[in-house]
């Protein structure tokens, strides 16, 4: 079968080669479609990824979808189920988080993610996973399921979110949302869901982001975010940029909530007025604090998410399909596109 491939820390290395018959889980899915992010960029860069022990190619790919071909009986899934796959796996002697199930914490970093870090992905026209690992998906999102993982991601950061604000006399109002990416629309979708005032920071003006984050009721602003006036109780960040990352910081209410999901390049430095910032976050008892990846509880909360969502507006997200043999020109880089999808 055909697979989309990647040398970890070999740049250019990714290309649509044959490989042998997927191996391990007991669940065989067909794939259907595969979204691309910043990470496979990364990997396709030669800066992120790990190869499975022992090979030096890995089948790249996280942002899964696909319909089951073989599933045992009792597993929970069955053939004709349309399901994406879990990413992580906890590592083989569990720390103390992953031993609960919260693989998404994992304190000595040997945990292990399909298509990033020492598994294979879901790049395959077919692939196999644990039943444990394989989520059900509402039939009616087969042309959007794709976003489920980076809406896996986004339901773990609002759900952080709200386990600050559960120990709070305070609820929140209002949140602003900073890039208007995939990960951002998909935030700014969870904060509208919410029923929170919902405010979305990009550097575009046209394109069809504002057009987007206005259908879905909330407001698009192109300008830095201390100079919209919105004072947001929430800030989901989404872009990885240092100057707006400090920017949100200084931007919330009292108590104010910053959660930070942008994975950024280590290496660039900028001013900052240190002792501000910290004054800001000790006078308003503000929160901040960093989110990545997902655990099970998190693609039951982005399953619910999406099935409530309207369909159309999710579709419009995707902005570019291509066939698998074309999968390399994805990992160039984002161009204009919000979500890039490859298609088998
Ligand atoms: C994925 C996460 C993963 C992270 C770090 C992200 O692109 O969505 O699941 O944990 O990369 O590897």
């Amino acid at each position: 079968m055909q697979a989309l491939t990647v040398q970890p820390g070999e740049a250019g290395s990714a290309r649509v080669e044959d490989v042998p018959e997927p191996e391990g889980g007991a669940v065989l899915v067909r794939a259907l479609a595969l979204g691309i992010c910043g990470t496979d960029r990364e990997i396709a860069r030669g800066e992120y990824g790990w190869a499975p022990e022992g090979r030096e190619r890995l089948v790249l790919g996280h942002e899964s979808l696909g319909r089951v071909l073989e599933a045992p009986e009792d597993s929970g899934v069955a053939e004709g189920d349309l399901v994406v796959g879990v990413v992580r796996r906890p590592d083989p002697e569990p720390c103390e988080c992953c031993a609960q199930g919260r693989f998404d914490l994992c304190r000595n970093g040997e945990y292990t993610e399909r298509g990033i870090k020492a598994i294979d992905g879901f790049g395959s026209e077919r692939w196999r996973i644990e039943p444990e690992y394989a989520v059900r998906l509402d039939p009616a999102l087969d042309r959007v399921g794709v976003l489920m993982e980076p809406t896996s991601v986004v339901a773990k950061a609002w759900d952080e979110v709200d386990a600050v604000f559960a120990r709070s006399c305070a609820q929140p109002r209002s949140a602003v949302i900073t890039g208007a990416g995939p990960i951002g629309l998909l935030a700014a979708l969870l904060a509208v869901q919410r029923g929170l005032e919902t405010h979305v920071l990009d550097i575009v003006t046209d394109g069809p982001k504002p057009e987007l984050v206005r259908d879905l009721g909330a407001s698009y602003h192109s300008e830095p975010i201390l100079d919209t006036g919105v004072r947001p109780d929430v800030v989901i960040e989404c872009t990885g940029a240092g100057p707006v990352v400090f920017d949100a910081m200084a931007a919330t209410a009292a108590p104010g909530v910053v959660c930070l999901t942008g994975v950024s390049p280590a290496g660039r430095s900028i001013k900052i007025d240190a002792g501000a910032l910290n004054r800001t976050l000790v006078l308003e008892n503000d929160v901040v604090f960093g989110s990545v990846n997902a655990a099970h509880q998190h693609y039951e909360l982005a399953a619910a998410a999406l099935a409530a969502a309207d369909h159309g507006w999710l579709e419009r997200l995707i902005t570019r399909r291509v066939p698998l043999a074309e999968a390399t020109d994805l990992l160039e880089g984002g161009g204009d596109d919000i979500k890039a999808v490859v298609e088998f």
